[in-house]
């Protein structure tokens, strides 16, 4: 496989009891696109993303970050080798700033015991450092005029647009995003889109996404992967979804025809 590719998932599966739930799914993305998921409920696409992130181990199959094997380790150890899963209920300190909330999130960094040894001064310096880091995030996300704001103030769009600066604070190689744009209104989702492009270009991201609406997917998106029934029944640029024949059979074809 091309060494592009900053992810790559092969012939992976996972069973729950007697359903495969995963089965022989395989993926790559290359560096610097976004890749989005498709297929209908139950077609698989969360358990892949916990695979791919570490939360779930495959029975079988073989996922390589950046030219490492991932498959057998720990969601922390994934995220530290640059692969961050987001919008799982954005977490936030609803009492603490915008900016603090950015800030904690940094603070993993240097590692707990590296933290406990510094001296004070190194670590204002530290702090000092990932406060003016967090700042420079908050504006490429568009959020820095409520940086002293409290977190707990904040739209459920702009929790999304402070998850994505707290994971950059990590930066990360790939992000994968799981239904990014669900609830969230037109207007935000289209400014949604902007910023991911912008980070994406800014710090040279990948993104992993899965994603219902298709139209945003056809936009955003330079490969498209569908999947049904555990597997991957088609993939590539987005307008050739649209013209498959097998996809269209398990997945588009009401909406096609409808529209
Ligand atoms: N932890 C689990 N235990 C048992 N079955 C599961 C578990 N997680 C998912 N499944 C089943 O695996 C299949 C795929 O689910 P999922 O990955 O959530 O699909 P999608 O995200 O595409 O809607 C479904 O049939 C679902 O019921
Ligand atoms: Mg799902």
């Amino acid at each position: 496989m091309s060494t592009n590719n900053i992810l790559e998932v092969e012939n992976v599966s996972i069973a729950f009891g007697g359903l495969k739930a995963v089965n022989g799914a395989s993926l790559t993305v290359e560096r610097g696109t976004i890749t989005s998921v498709i297929g209908p409920n139950g077609a698989g696409k969360t358990t892949l993303f916990n695979l791919v992130s570490g939360s779930l181990t495959a029975d079988s199959g073989s996922i390589k970050l950046d030219g490492t094997s991932i498959e057998k380790l720990k969601p922390h150890q994934i995220a530290h080798l640059g692969l961050i899963r987001t919008f799982q209920g954005a977490k936030i300190i609803k009492r603490l700033s915008v900016l603090e909330n950015i800030v904690l999130a940094g603070q993993n960094n240097p590692g707990e015991k590296l933290w406990r040894i510094m001296t004070p001064k190194v670590r204002r310096d530290y702090e000092e450092a990932a406060k003016e880091k967090a700042y420079g995030l908050l504006k490429e996300v568009g959020l820095e005029s409520l940086s002293d704001s409290f977190a707990g103030i904040l739209s459920g769009g702009q929790r999304k647009l402070l998850d994505l600066s707290r994971c950059l604070m990590a930066d990360p190689k790939i992000m994968l995003l799981d239904e990014p744009f669900a609830g969230v209104n037109p207007a935000l989702v289209e400014r949604l889109l902007t910023v991911l492009n912008t980070i994406r270009a800014k710090h040279s991201l990948s993104f992993l996404l899965v994603e219902h609406d298709l139209e945003t997917v056809m936009n955003i998106s330079d490969k498209v992967v569908v999947m049904a029934q555990g597997q991957v029944i088609a993939s590539g640029l987005p307008g050739s979804i649209y013209d498959n024949d097998v996809v269209v059979d398990a997945y588009l074809g009401s909406r096609k025809r409808n529209s």
